[in-house]
């Protein structure tokens, strides 16, 4: 067994006894004695060309990279499925959430309809410590730096991008293809164009808008099928009414729905992030390996590639709406779809972004 970190402070305090020390994940790879490589390096680079060269050498890989897995994910599934290794990948989406192993197998008879959840616990911080302490955006996202929650370059989390990357791995398992996760919506519509990315462009004066219409602002992520097989997806800040539990659930938690035939709703709550729970994730998939259980997705057909014409955004159907952007108009709503919607105020030149009201089901 050898464990390699180039920053050699991380093996500090670890018994590590009869364990290799190396400093470059690569010496691990094609080497007879290692059946199995854990990646947990992150980023797409140094991680892709490791992840697949130990894939080629026919090792088993465990991965917690949902950057690589969205946007590899199609030719990494071809090359494990070509030499007959394994690829796990349970702790990418929802850390200690094991629900991609569930989807594959405990739901695999399952027509999924839907997948919706709040996956990103940082965001889901910064949101919640706004309502909370009606702090604002620029205070809370410079606390929840110092306190280890954002990157120092917070922009993947507040954009939304590490929400998609997650979807894009949920929507692999739960409808079998694979998406062009840029292709992903993560931006609210606005009268004109787009809105700000992610939750960038959320302000106390919306959360409160919110507040008075009985609903509360999250970064959500979703994936539905409709029967012609054309899947919606966007992650978006989104307005939820306060008795969902998607409301309810604060901090860093996540939580994952998932809506089917003939199983119904059923909903995954868990810690999304964090050394500990990550490790439940990483340690359960190398006993899957250990017990010959395959693949993350073992047991389901090969995933085709969503073509591009198979990827709504979902936005173009009649909802309600909430802005205040427009004045006077503080949370206002409206039941029509975004086309009418834009058609209808247009002539105000003004540019408000609209966020999405979840109705309940
Ligand atoms: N942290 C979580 O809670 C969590 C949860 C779910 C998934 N993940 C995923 O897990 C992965 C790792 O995240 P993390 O937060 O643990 O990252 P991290 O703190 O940056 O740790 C990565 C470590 O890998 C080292 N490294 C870089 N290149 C290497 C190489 N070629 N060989 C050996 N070691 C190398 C880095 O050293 P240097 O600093 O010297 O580069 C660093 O010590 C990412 O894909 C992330 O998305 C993390």
């Amino acid at each position: 067994m050898a464990v390699a970190d180039s920053d050699a402070s991380r093996f500090e305090g670890l018994d590590l006894r009869d364990v290799k020390r190396l400093d470059d994940g690569s010496a691990l790879i094609g080497r007879p004695d290692i059946d199995v490589v854990v990646e947990l390096i992150g980023g797409i680079g140094t991680a892709g060309r490791l992840v697949a060269s130990a894939l080629d050498a026919g090792q088993s890989v465990v991965t917690a990279n949902k950057a690589l897995l969205a946007r590899r994910g199609m030719e990494l599934e071809q090359r494990a499925r070509d030499r007959g290794a394994v690829l796990r990948f349970e702790a990418a989406v929802g850390g200690a959430i094991p629900v991609l192993a569930t989807l594959a197998g405990d739901l695999a008879a399952n027509r999924i309809d839907r997948v919706r959840g709040i996956v990103n616990g940082s965001t889901n911080f910064v949101l919640t410590e706004m309502s909370e302490a009606g702090a604002a955006y620029d205070e809370v996202v410079a606390r929840a730096k110092s306190l280890g929650f954002l990157e120092a370059d917070p922009s993947t989390d507040v954009e939304g991008r590490d929400a998609a990357d997650k979807l894009a791995i949920l929507i692999r398992l739960a409808f079998g293809a694979w998406p062009d996760v840029t292709a992903i919506r993560r931006a609210p519509p606005a009268l004109r164009g787009d809105g700000p990315a992610g939750i960038t462009g959320v302000t106390v004066t919306l959360i409160e808008a919110a507040r008075r219409e009985r609903l509360a602002v999250k970064l959500v992520a979703e994936a539905s099928r409709d029967g012609a097989g054309v899947i919606s997806a966007w992650v978006l800040p989104v307005a939820v009414p306060v008795g969902d539990p998607l409301a309810r659930t604060a901090g860093a938690e996540n939580r994952i729905e998932i809506v089917g035939h003939p199983v119904g709703s059923v909903a995954f709550v868990g810690a999304g992030a964090g050394g500990a729970p990550t490790s439940s994730a990483v340690l359960g998939d190398l006993l899957a390996i250990a017990r010959g259980e395959g693949s993350t997705w073992a047991g389901l057909p090969p995933a085709t590639e969503l073509p591009a014409e198979r990827l709504a955004d979902g936005m173009d159907v009649a909802r309600r709406w909430l802005t205040c952007d427009l004045p006077g108009e503080g949370g206002f709503t409206s039941a029509t779809s975004l086309a009418d919607l834009r058609a209808r105020l247009t002539g105000s030149g003004l540019n408000a972004t609209l966020f999405p009201i979840l109705e309940g089901d």
